[in-house]
């Protein structure tokens, strides 16, 4: 396998694109759309939390993959023990066979050995070279690597580094770089530096098909790379989030009595699932069409984003641009 086409060929998909996981802002329509175009998009498995939303999810992204063969799909699975959800989600998607799975946050154990009993692959989440080793020790397929910046979860460390340490380390598992990517030149950066492809979340909010309400649409089209900061209030781990002022009231880290609860063998379980059901809670309180509280997450690709586009103009943008900046710099270099 030509290492230029790694990704394409393991993921079934005609272009090194992935519409990332978004928790309360990946839907059906983003997904169908990803598919059409020819890239891989995957969901959070938390957005479809009620009684047998999942599966009819996964009957209908089946069917739709049957018609749209050159895209794929798959699920996001918070793999740590503090989501009650893990272990029923993860059960449906092998039932159902989902093609791919992104993990975050915890041990991929048990999602590597549901997906390869029936060939599906796994990448992983990865901020630093230790949770990759143990991500590869288990045997993962490949990695996102999560950089400085990031929407949602964002790691300490910038792309450059991350992804060559990767490359360097790992050399046969291919990489997907994800952080502050919005266009056909983020992608070609990220693919100089060696990644395989990049994963794209921030960019995909500010999309039509996207039902998350209208001023979060705009706070992100106002939004400049200073005004994205990181709390570690909504979930324990660091997360990029929009300064607003309900963020400000929030706070950006945890007092040292949540550190103490987070920290201490015998509360860390129940503390922390305390503190992403109120986070969570408080997220959704934000993102639905008509609720007006202003608690939203996104990277510091923000700085970047004008308008509101379908998810088919902004891959055909990527698309378009990835070409005519690789032809330019080909012709430049003769
Ligand atoms: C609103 C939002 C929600 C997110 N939710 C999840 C999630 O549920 N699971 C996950 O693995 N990553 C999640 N992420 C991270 C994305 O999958 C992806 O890594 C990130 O958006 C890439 O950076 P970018 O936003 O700069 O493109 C989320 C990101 C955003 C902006």
């Amino acid at each position: 396998m030509k290492t230029k086409q790694i990704l394409t060929e393991m993921l079934h998909i005609e272009f090194p694109l992935i519409m990332a996981p978004m928790f309360l802002v990946s839907n059906k329509e983003m997904l169908m759309a990803g598919m059409r175009n020819g890239i891989m998009a995957v969901f959070p498995s938390l957005n479809f939390r009620n009684d047998g939303e999942l599966s009819n999810l996964l009957d209908e992204l089946n069917n739709y993959h049957s018609q749209f063969p050159n895209g794929n799909y798959g699920a996001n699975l918070i793999v740590q023990k503090t989501n009650p959800y893990y272990i029923k989600h993860l059960k449906i998607c092998a039932e159902k066979k989902v093609p791919f799975y992104i993990t975050s946050l915890g041990n991929p154990k048990e999602v590597i050995e549901a997906a390869h009993s029936y060939g599906a692959k796994v990448f992983c989440d990865v901020t630093n070279m230790a949770h990759a080793q143990k991500c590869a020790d288990q045997n993962c397929d490949g990695f996102i690597a999560v950089g400085q910046g990031a929407g949602g979860h964002a790691g300490p460390n910038p792309l450059q580094v991350l992804i060559p340490a990767l490359k360097e380390q790992f050399p046969n598992l291919p990489v997907v770089a994800a952080g502050g990517i919005v266009s056909g030149t983020g992608l070609l950066s990220v693919k100089v530096l060696g990644a395989d492809g990049a994963s794209i979340g921030t960019r995909f909010i500010v999309s039509k098909e996207c039902k998350v309400n209208e001023a979060y649409k705009l706070a992100i089209i106002d939004a400049g790379m200073d005004d994205i900061v990181m709390t570690t209030k909504l979930s324990g781990s660091p997360c990029t989030v929009i300064a607003t002022p309900e963020a400000q009231k929030m706070g950006y880290t945890q007092s040292w009595f949540e550190k103490f609860m987070s920290n201490n063998p015998r509360s860390k379980k129940w503390f922390k699932m305390l503190v992403q059901a109120r986070g969570m809670k408080k997220l959704e309180e934000s993102v639905l069409p008509n609720n007006y509280s202003k608690l939203w997450c996104a990277g510091k690709s923000a700085e970047l984003i004008t308008n509101v586009l379908t998810c088919e103009e902004i891959i055909n943008q990527i698309k378009n641009e990835y070409s005519q900046k690789l032809k330019e710099i080909v012709n430049n270099s003769l």
